[in-house]
């Protein structure tokens, strides 16, 4: 089957790459002229571990190719994905649609036809409506359909989750794009992942109604974090115990510094708003939003605590600042509000992270980048881990300790322990949900 993929960020790039690696012909357009130099050139703007290996495989098969020209890609294909950005609209919290309508409105005009216009960018109830409207209104003669395809993959496992997904979603509204639908999940259906075909609505619903679940999930062992701190209990325990009851799951009970990313904290915002619109307040999501926000101050006390009670002068090195491990994406990320903090506290702030530089340079102004975290490390008054990197899992505790001016430690991912720290030569370690030295 010839697909058309419309943007080439972290859903679209992975997508168009692991559809083409099912055996289909796959055209991935962007509009962004450098992101298809690079990839032209064979590389991945984005990191994404195994993406470029694959992406160059399937590039040498003559199944994939890469071009800024969406009239080229979308000429006799069967399917048009949009994987374009619906990022928070200023303001109002409503996802913006402008890329989507925008997208969609340039494939009427160049499509020919019979081909099935979907939707894989996250995208409120309603939307895959207006898109056939616009599709309609802007080239009447076109023979299409519109289908619903939210996609469910996280950052930093990205390939994994697309392969082994744990459920496909796909809305339509008519047999035909069912079934070209079905033939493009064929791979996937034939080794037994589920695919569940629903109307419109529901598909744009279960994908918001997924991530504020997950969010809330979140939300919920954070709080119950901070009341461990209070009453002397163990958060991993705590989380173990919870999570060994099926009906409630070990996933997603990890406590940390509040959730961020490009999806969680924007697709709240858009919930909370359609609830709004709808007189049919989300009213848990809202409380989520509001918590997560704090639980962010909440690190901010609590380096603010490790610091004497003054970031003034202080130098402090920050592990981390991606909003999660195996991404380079920094949107959202709790880095975005605790450095800050830090910075305009009038501390030294010395970062490490192993993809965070490129994106983070222009974001967190003020900030002294590091190459290795023992380099961060060096004569600072508090180590903070902010982001859980596999590399930071194994450091030479010691070795920090004993380069540190004040061995002080904020584990904000519960990666240590107070043994291990204190073992290490650390005077002090705070961890989230658990006792501190
Ligand atoms: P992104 O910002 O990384 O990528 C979007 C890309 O679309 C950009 O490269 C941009 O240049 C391109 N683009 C925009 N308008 C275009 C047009 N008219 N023609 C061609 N290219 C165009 O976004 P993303 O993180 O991949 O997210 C895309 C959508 O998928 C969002 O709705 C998001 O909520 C959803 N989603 C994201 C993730 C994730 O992990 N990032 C996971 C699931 C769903
Ligand atoms: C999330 C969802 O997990 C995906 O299913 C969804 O497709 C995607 O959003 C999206 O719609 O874009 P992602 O944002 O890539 O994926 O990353 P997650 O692993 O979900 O982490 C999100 C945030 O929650 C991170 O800041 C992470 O540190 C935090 N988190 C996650 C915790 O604090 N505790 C946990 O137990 C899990």
């Amino acid at each position: 089957m010839k697909i058309a993929m419309i943007g080439t960020g972290y859903v679209g790039l992975v997508s168009g790459v692991c559809f083409s690696d099912f055996g289909h012909e796959v055209v991935c357009v962007d509009n962004n002229p450098a992101k298809i130099d690079e990839l032209q050139a064979g590389r991945v703007p984005i990191y994404e571990p195994g993406l470029e290996a694959l992406m160059n495989q399937n590039v040498a098969a003559g199944r994939l190719s890469f071009t800024g020209d969406l009239a080229e890609a979308v000429q006799g294909t069967e399917a048009v994905f949009i994987a374009v950005g619906t990022p928070t609209r200023r303001g109002d919290g409503h996802a913006d649609l402008t890329y989507v309508m925008a997208a969609a409105e340039q494939v009427a005009q160049v499509a020919t036809g019979p081909l099935v216009i979907v939707t894989k960018s996250t995208v409120p109830i309603g939307t895959n409506r207006q898109v056939q409207a616009v599709v309609a209104a802007a080239n009447p003669d076109l023979d299409f359909d519109v289908a619903s395809n939210p996609e469910f993959l996280r950052e930093g496992a990205a390939i994994e989750d697309f392969m082994k997904p744990d459920r496909v979603v796909v809305g339509v509204q008519s047999p035909r794009a069912a079934e070209i639908m079905s033939e493009i999940y064929r791979p996937l259906y034939l080794r037994d992942f589920p695919i569940i075909v629903t109307d419109l609505e529901s598909a744009e619903m279960i994908k918001y109604a997924a991530n504020a679940f997950l969010a809330t999930k979140i939300t919920f062992i954070n709080e119950i974090a901070a009341l461990c701190e209070k009453l002397g209990a163990d958060i991993k325990q705590v989380s173990k115990g919870m999570g060994m009851d099926q009906r409630i799951g070990k996933h997603f009970l990890h406590a940390g510094p509040g959730y961020g990313g490009s999806c969680f904290p924007k697709d709240t915002r858009a919930l909370a708003r359609i609830g709004q619109e709808n007189a049919c307040p989300m009213q848990i999501t809202e409380a989520v939003i509001k918590i997560n926000d704090e639980v962010k101050r909440r690190m901010v006390e609590k380096l603010h605590m490790l610091c004497d009670g003054s970031f003034n002068g202080k130098k402090v090195a920050v592990l981390g600042v991606t909003f999660k491990p195996n991404t380079d994406d920094m949107r959202d990320a709790p880095a975005l509000t605790i450095i800050p903090a830090l910075v305009g506290g009038g501390a030294q702030v010395r970062v490490n992270d192993p993809q965070g530089q490129r994106e983070g340079e222009a974001l967190l102004p003020g900030v002294l980048w590091l190459d290795s975290p023992y380099r961060a490390a060096e004569d600072a008054d508090l180590l903070v881990i902010l982001t859980e990197w596999n590399e930071f899992r194994a450091l030479d505790l010691k070795r920090i300790a004993s380069s540190m001016t004040h061995p002080r430690l904020a584990d904000l991912r519960n990666i240590y322990n107070g043994t291990v720290a204190s073992e290490a030569g650390f005077e002090a370690y705070e961890s989230i949900g658990r006792a501190g030295l």
